[in-house]
């Protein structure tokens, strides 16, 4: 028997890189699986690749809109009889100063990747406690572990997920409810594409990260997995980097000389 066979998960963001990774890996061992986005081709040309079954099912929402969002998890228990994993995995952000931001766009992006997984969370509680168990995994991002340049809105959004992981787990852990967070360091998505078009950027990826190079979105789908299904049911408010090790330590500060394995790499 599959290690989800039976389950529900609704995950948001299923048409982005990551989300079709996390799709495809949650069908692959045994769930059904509710797909959310606003973007209806992209979920359409997902269910086109992974090929259509009754264990898919599509949901265009904007999740900007509070009410959509708040009706969402009832809809997929309807249609499913379940809901057994939320994987708040849609986001968005912008790369800008702080001091261009302007309150429109820190709004949005707070709408996005924290209020609407707040939403989603608030929604699902009720229905998972009723069925004495529920997995909450919320992605987040290393930007919500430690701070970079020109991604105010993001990173406060990203850290007051993690947060919110916690509190899902302190306040509901004790009505059968999981709540972790997966923090990925940087995956070659249509969000980073930029990095990957210019070698300036290319090369402070692989100088910063200790295993110098960055992930495939498929690095963090199996993660999910783990933590949507029964191998993970007593780990409950932790936050996983699942970045190579970037958060670890200052691979890219140097107070020593580099290693003679490096030294080789580089003659
Ligand atoms: N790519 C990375 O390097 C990276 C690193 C850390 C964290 N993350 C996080 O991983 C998650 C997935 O990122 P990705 O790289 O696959 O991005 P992506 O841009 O490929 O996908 C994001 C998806 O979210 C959907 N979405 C955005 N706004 C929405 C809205 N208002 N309503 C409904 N759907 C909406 C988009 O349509 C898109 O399909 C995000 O939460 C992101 O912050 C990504």
């Amino acid at each position: 028997m599959a290690e989800l066979d039976g389950k529900v998960a609704l995950v948001t963001g299923a048409a982005g890189a990551i989300g079709r990774e996390i799709v495809r890996a949650l069908r692959a061992s045994g769930a059904r699986v509710a797909l959310v986005d606003m973007d209806a081709a992209g979920l359409k040309r997902l269910t086109a690749d992974l090929g259509p079954g009754d264990d898919l099912a599509e949901f265009v929402v904007d999740l900007a809109d509070d009410a959509a969002a708040t009706a969402l998890p009832a809809r997929v228990r309807d249609h499913f009889g379940s809901l057994d994993a939320l994987v708040n995995n849609a986001g968005t952000r912008q790369v800008k100063p702080m001091v261009d931001i302007d309150p429109q766009e820190w709004r949005h992006t707070l709408d996005i990747d924290l209020t609407a997984p707040f939403l989603l969370s608030r929604a699902a509680i009720p229905i998972m406690a009723a069925q004495g168990r529920g997995k909450i995994v919320n992605i987040a991002s290393m930007a919500g572990l430690a701070a970079f340049r020109d991604r105010a809105a993001y990173s406060c959004a990203k850290s007051a997920l993690i947060m919110l992981t916690k509190v899902t787990a302190v306040e509901h852990g004790a009505d059968g409810i999981r709540a972790n967070a997966i923090a990925p360091g940087v995956v070659e998505t249509a969000m980073t594409k930029e990095f990957f078009e210019s070698e300036d950027l290319t090369a402070s990826i692989v100088a910063n990260s200790p295993m110098r190079t960055w992930a495939q979105p498929s690095d963090i789908a199996d993660p999910v997995v783990y933590l949507a299904g029964p191998r993970s049911d007593f780990i409950n408010g932790v936050v996983i980097p699942v970045d190579g090790g970037w958060t670890a330590g200052y691979v890219g500060a140097e107070l020593s000389p580099k290693p003679k394995a490096e030294k080789r790499l580089e003659e």
